[in-house]
């Protein structure tokens, strides 16, 4: 195995497919990135199941028992040091972070969001896609920033919108989108090989085009 695979924790609340698809793809010795914790803020969240029996050490640190934003991402941040954590994927995380927080894991914390942004910043992003009648849509793998669904972008990846679509099949097109890119971006990411300028994210070496990641 490679010693160098950087050590990754997935925070979830909920289903987990893009916790999933990041641990499917580190499963590969290769990949630059290895999955060593997940966390979550509900002890009821699915993906804590699949976690569980691919081996992946779990923990539950519930916000709800916790004085505060603050007390609780201080547990977290525990949690998070114990396990010798060099990067972070948000993969539908349902808490907001403080400045704080987000200052600790400064170009070290990545989220997924389904929409192509700045489109479509919050929630609900393909009822509103669809009721706006765009005709593109997608989702995007950002850096995470103090405000909400901003930061520099990692990754994206469009699909078109058809005559036919309901919330429902748009989100699952995306999603299946989501679950290509991300573990892309974690692997750009994880390989040391990204920098920052501004808000645009460059891969590889300065003077050649990286390949972009995901353009259906
Ligand atoms: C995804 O649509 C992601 O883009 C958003 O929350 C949802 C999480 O889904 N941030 P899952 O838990 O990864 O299945």
């Amino acid at each position: 195995m490679n010693a160098q695979r950087k050590r990754t924790a997935i925070l979830i609340s909920g289903r987990g497919s893009n916790m999933r698809a990041l641990i499917e793809a580190a499963r590969v010795p290769s990949f630059p990135a290895e999955i060593v914790l997940v966390l979550s803020n509900r002890p009821d969240a699915a993906g804590l199941g699949f976690a569980k029996e691919n081996g992946i050490a779990t923990a539950v640190i519930d916000h709800k028992i916790h004085a505060g934003r603050e007390d609780f991402e201080r547990s977290m941040q525990v949690m998070l040091e114990l396990h010798r954590i060099d990067y972070i994927c948000l993969a539908g995380f349902m808490r907001m972070l403080t400045p704080w927080f987000v200052g600790q894991w400064e170009g070290r914390m990545l989220n997924i969001h389904p929409a192509l942004l700045p489109a479509y910043r919050g929630l609900h992003t393909h009822e509103r896609a669809l009721a706006d009648g765009v005709k593109i849509h997608g989702c995007t793998v950002h850096f995470v920033v103090p405000a909400v669904d901003e930061g520099p972008i990692i990754a994206q990846a469009a699909v078109p919108v058809l005559d036919s679509d309901t919330p429902d099949t748009l989100a699952r097109r995306v999603l299946n989108e989501e679950h290509i890119i991300y573990p892309a971006a974690l692997a750009r990411l994880a390989s040391g090989k990204v920098w920052i300028e501004g808000n645009r994210v460059f891969t590889g070496d300065p003077h050649k085009e990286a390949p972009p990641l995901r353009v259906p």
